[in-house]
């Protein structure tokens, strides 16, 4: 398998391929894989002559330095996992200094006002650096397809947002939440999780089940107080926010609008953990 840690020889390897007239499939990725990122792949591996996946803690996307510093890392194991889905896939595992050509800082994105929800509120500068980061490896691939998951929802919206206003020619490919048996979303954080708040967490996903049953017939307001209470009642687990939105603005929602579409978009902390998922709410 094929590792570049330098941007260069990357786009001279890929320049050469796509001479030959081949596509590109990339997957971005922050390592620590698992069944969830390896889902993004699969697709990816199924649509394009050739697959790029990358793996980088971006720092310029970490509004919490203690969150950066212990962010798992497990590059061997991503190889190996890599390498059993397909010894053809290209990984970029870039060395910071180089990528950000010794200037770690991020740009300033006006993404009409995505940003400014949820995440946004919460993390600080977040999406300045993932849209930074995106960028930046979007430029050195120049893939056809790029594949994101639905579990970061607010930040697939976004990345549509960038290529639109950058006029990139890639086709942003959406996944599924990939979960675990249990229902709680795949993270790469969930390996932090201590035995009690790993148990706990899978309540996250029942609440999101219910309020999806609960938004048929209940009024907003009586959806997230649901929520609200039902994770405040619960010993291990902290609510940051839940917010209803609607999916293309991401703007908050009072009332439903019939043929609109929404989602329930929640984080949680478990212990020291920060949790993320959403779910898409259908009216009856
Ligand atoms: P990371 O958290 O490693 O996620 C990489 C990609 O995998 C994202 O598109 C994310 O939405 C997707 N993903 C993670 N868990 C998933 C799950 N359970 N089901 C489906 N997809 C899942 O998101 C990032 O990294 C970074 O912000 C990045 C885009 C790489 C920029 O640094």
């Amino acid at each position: 398998m094929k590792v570049f840690r330098y941007k260069k020889e990357l786009e001279n390897h890929l320049k050469e391929l796509k001479k030959q007239g081949k596509t590109i499939g990339f997957v971005p990725t922050m390592g620590a894989l698992h069944q969830g990122h390896l889902a993004l792949v699969k697709n990816a591996l199924k649509d394009n002559d050739i697959t790029v996946v990358s793996i980088f803690v971006n720092p310029t996307q970490f509004d919490n330095p203690d969150d950066l510093e212990k962010y798992p890392r497990t590059f061997e194991t991503d190889l190996t996992l890599l390498e059993d889905l397909s010894p053809d896939i290209i990984v970029f595992y870039p060395d910071a200094q180089d990528f950000y050509d010794g200037n770690i800082v991020s740009q300033t994105f006006d993404f009409d006002g995505l940003e400014q929800e949820m995440e946004g509120k919460h993390r600080p500068g977040h999406f300045d650096g993932v849209g930074t980061v995106v960028k930046k490896l979007f430029e050195i691939v120049q893939p056809d397809k790029a594949y994101f998951g639905e579990k970061d929802f607010q930040q697939l919206q976004i990345i549509k947002k960038l290529v639109e206003k950058e006029q990139m020619p890639i086709e942003i490919i959406p996944i599924p939440i990939y979960r675990e048996e249990d229902g709680l979303a795949m993270s790469s954080r969930n390996r932090r999780l201590t035995k009690h708040h790993r148990a706990a967490a899978l309540f996250i996903y029942q609440v999101l089940k219910q309020s999806r049953v609960l938004f048929k017939k209940e009024s907003i307001d009586t959806v997230k107080n649901f929520v609200k209470d039902a994770i405040g009642a619960h010993p291990y687990l902290e609510l940051e926010y839940f917010e209803i939105a609607d999916e293309k603005t991401l703007k908050p929602v009072t009332q439903k609008i019939s043929g609109n579409k929404y989602r329930g978009f929640i984080v949680v902390y478990a212990g020291e953990i920060r949790l993320i998922d959403n779910i898409s709410l259908v009216e009856s």
